[in-house]
């Protein structure tokens, strides 16, 4: 049987979990492949760790050069993190000739292009099925098994954290630095969650699925991005009564002729949507394929044992690959749209709920309902708790669908109201 000689670089959460898994299911794997997949060697920061899973000490190093440039090492796991050196770790496999496989979405996202160059060049394929939706595989059915399709439209739940806390606002009436805390003490949530809250981690996963579907690669910058930080249990507890729950929804839209649309940010999702019923650190991807039709996929997002099993079918891939001398079977990524173009916010056209705190008293609505009629935006209904005349009070308005950037002007305007306080939009997708 033909050995594949792995050197992991990373044993941390993922490092340690494809460790554990490969010690539980090697034996299962190399029946299945024909192939022994062996653990030659592992990079960490610091020998002296202490780890949650045991690394073989005889294998450690500090210095991930010597798995890159070992003649012995087949394949490079790239399971650090980080844009800077891990770049330099996975271009210097490559080059190297040797397949790389990685979890880290930020690495692709933002230098994909290059590493698919030089995986192109050097005939060593890159790997990347863990970087998005964890243990859903996603990018093996998007690039394989949806292969016959146009994608027309494709939503995702892709951030765990961010569900997780929309889910512990919604069903316990936490607030968002309570639900963020929480998320925090159940391992999560980094100390540091902006690149969670602040939607960054979700764009670039749903960059890199957009660029599968469409053809061309989506830089990170030309996703319009949003977070939740705005999000209130109020927002929550409205859109329940409206018939909605809010989640951090990627979309991925591609009408005949137009520039594709790729968004990241919190949506009101009707509660009869499967999307809805998401809760928790699960992900989902719904999308629309020409062929097929509605197709669902569900499963963990992330985590240490969902990261790792898609880590595993890379490696599974890798040694095939590897085994029947295939690199070229299935590509990195293959651009096949030439004039693939993202569309600027501005055009895109949603539905909106919009939450103002105003001054209860007579007139007040009237202004806000004419400043969206000067934008050319109709109100579907409102929702407005009883309040006590010359208090504030919170109003939910559901607006029918109008150019972003129209809203936005609205918005500005409604702004400069005197009677009213920090006016909040949310978009509505009604699929
Ligand atoms: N955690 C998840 O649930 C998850 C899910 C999907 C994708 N990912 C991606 O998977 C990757 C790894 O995430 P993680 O959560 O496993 O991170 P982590 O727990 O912080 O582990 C990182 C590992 O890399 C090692 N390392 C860092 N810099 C190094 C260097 N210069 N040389 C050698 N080793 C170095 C660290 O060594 P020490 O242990 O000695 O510090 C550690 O073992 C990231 O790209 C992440 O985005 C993670």
């Amino acid at each position: 049987m033909q050995t594949v000689n792995i050197g992991i670089i990373g044993g941390g959460t993922v490092g340690g979990g494809v460790v554990r898994a490969l010690r539980r299911n090697g034996a299962l794997m190399a029946s299945r492949l024909d192939v022994r997949l062996r653990v030659a060697r592992i990079a960490v920061r610091s020998r002296r760790k202490k780890r949650a899973v045991k690394l073989p000490a005889d294998l450690l190093t500090t210095d991930w050069r010597e798995i890159v440039e070992d003649p012995k090492i087949d394949l490079v796991v790239e399971l650090m993190g980080g844009t800077t050196t891990a770049k330099e770790v996975v271009l210097a496999a490559l080059r190297a000739g040797k397949p790389v496989v990685t979890a880290n979405k930020a690495l692709l996202a933002f230098h994909g292009e290059k590493l698919f160059a030089a995986s192109e060049k050097s005939g060593a394929n890159l790997y990347y099925e863990a970087s998005v939706a964890g243990g859903i595989p996603i990018i093996k059915l998007l690039r394989e098994g949806l292969i016959g399709n146009h994608v027309t439209e494709l939503y995702g739940i892709l951030n765990g954290t961010c569900n997780f806390i929309l889910t512990q606002m919604q069903e316990n009436g936490m607030g968002f630095d309570e639900a963020v805390a929480e998320a925090q003490a159940q391992g999560f949530a980094e100390a540091d969650p902006s690149m969670d809250v602040d939607g960054h981690d979700a764009a670039h996963k749903v960059g890199i699925l957009a660029s599968l579907a469409h053809g061309f690669w989506v830089k990170p910058k030309r996703v319009f991005t949003e977070g939740i930080r705005h999000v209130t249990p109020q927002d929550l507890e409205f859109a329940d009564q409206l018939g909605y729950r809010i989640k951090l929804l990627g979309t991925v839209k591609a009408a005949k002729d137009a520039p594709v649309q790729v968004t990241m940010y919190p949506a009101l999702v009707p509660k009869s949507h499967v999307l809805a019923s998401v809760g928790g650190v699960y992900n989902a991807i719904y999308l629309k394929g020409d062929v097929l039709g509605d197709t669902l996929y569900y499963g963990q997002g992330a985590g240490q044992d969902a990261t790792a099993s898609a880590v595993l079918g890379d490696i599974a891939d890798a040694a095939l690959d590897l085994k029947h001398d295939s690199p070229e079977r299935v590509r990195a990524f293959t651009p096949h749209e030439a004039n693939g173009e993202i569309g600027a916010i501005d055009d895109v056209v949603n539905s909106y709920y919009l939450r103002l705190n105003v001054l209860d008293r007579p007139g007040v609505l009237n202004q806000v309902a004419s400043t969206l009629a000067k934008a050319r935006i109709s109100i579907a209904s409102v929702l407005q708790p009883e309040g006590q005349e010359g208090k504030n009070v919170l109003l939910a308005l559901m607006l029918h669908a109008a150019p972003e950037a129209s809203m936005a002007k609205a918005l500005k305007a409604i702004g400069k109201l005197a009677a009213v306080k920090k006016p909040t939009m949310i978009r509505v997708e009604n699929f």
